[in-house]
């Protein structure tokens, strides 16, 4: 059984380009809900350029599904996380700079600080997993600081090339399953698309993928003939009928 995360962030972005309230992505997480995603994943970034904290409070009140909220490991993001209470946080890095996250999270430098974040959270009875490279000092870290699960970085596999594909899948492969072996539980995620995803989904110690900007590209590629079919008819049935 392998669940799929849809990450909603990117509705979000659309949304913020004009500070209005469309799209909005509480609407198309429950799209995503009821078209079979057992996770809706968002990132609540520091400095909210797509996400907002009402977002999270509005999904908290109407998903049946997962919610998992993706944050930097501050005070902070950790004190707004205990406020919206999601079912699961992933730690991220975050840089303001970065168009999206870049990496996995250090969890062997930022061990200390880390390890407060995560303890605070499970005692809220929220289940936390670290974004992490696909790397056994990144594994036995995250083990160490006692997150119940990585999400392993698939964007390196996702932009290698020849025959660095073939290692680059591999490497995901061998940390799933030290991951597992350790007793974390093991999600994918990041750059992830209909292209590529299928050896990702074959492994089997993985349980969760998040998904994001391919599947919102796609929606806009699906649904575009619709959006113009209905302005269309409308602007046409207006002069039809004499307005
Ligand atoms: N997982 C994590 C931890 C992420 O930060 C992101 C991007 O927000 C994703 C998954 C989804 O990546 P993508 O948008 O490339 O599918």
């Amino acid at each position: 059984m392998i669940r799929l995360g849809v990450n909603v962030d990117h509705v979000a972005t659309v949304r913020q380009a004009r500070m209005i309230d469309i799209p909005d992505p509480v609407e198309a997480a429950l799209l995503a809900e009821r078209s079979g995603a057992e996770v809706i994943t968002v990132h609540l970034r520091e400095d909210r350029r797509h996400i907002q904290d009402g977002d999270v409070a509005r999904l908290r009140q109407r998903l049946r599904a997962r919610l998992n909220l993706e944050m930097a490991g501050t005070p902070e993001m950790t004190r707004t996380a205990l406020t919206l209470k999601p079912d699961d946080v992933c730690l991220v890095p975050e840089r303001r700079e970065e168009l999206t996250t870049e990496g996995g999270l250090d969890a062997v430098t930022h061990g200390k600080p880390l390890r407060e974040v995560v303890s605070r959270l499970r005692e809220a009875g929220i289940r936390v997993s670290l974004f992490v490279d696909p790397d056994p000092k990144q594994l036995e870290a995250s083990r160490e600081l006692g997150a119940d699960g990585v999400e392993l970085h698939t964007g390196t596999y996702c932009n290698a090339q020849g025959p660095r594909l073939e290692q680059e899948l591999e490497a995901v492969r061998r940390a799933s399953s030290s991951a597992a072996g350790m007793g974390l539980e093991v999600h994918g995620g990041h750059g992830l698309n209909a292209g590529n995803v299928t050896p990702i989904a074959a492994i089997e110690e993985i349980v969760e993928l998040n998904i994001g900007h391919s599947i919102v590209a796609r929606a806009i590629m699906v649904g575009m003939a619709r959006a113009v079919e209905e302005m269309k008819a409308l602007i046409t049935a207006a002069r039809s009928a004499g307005w």
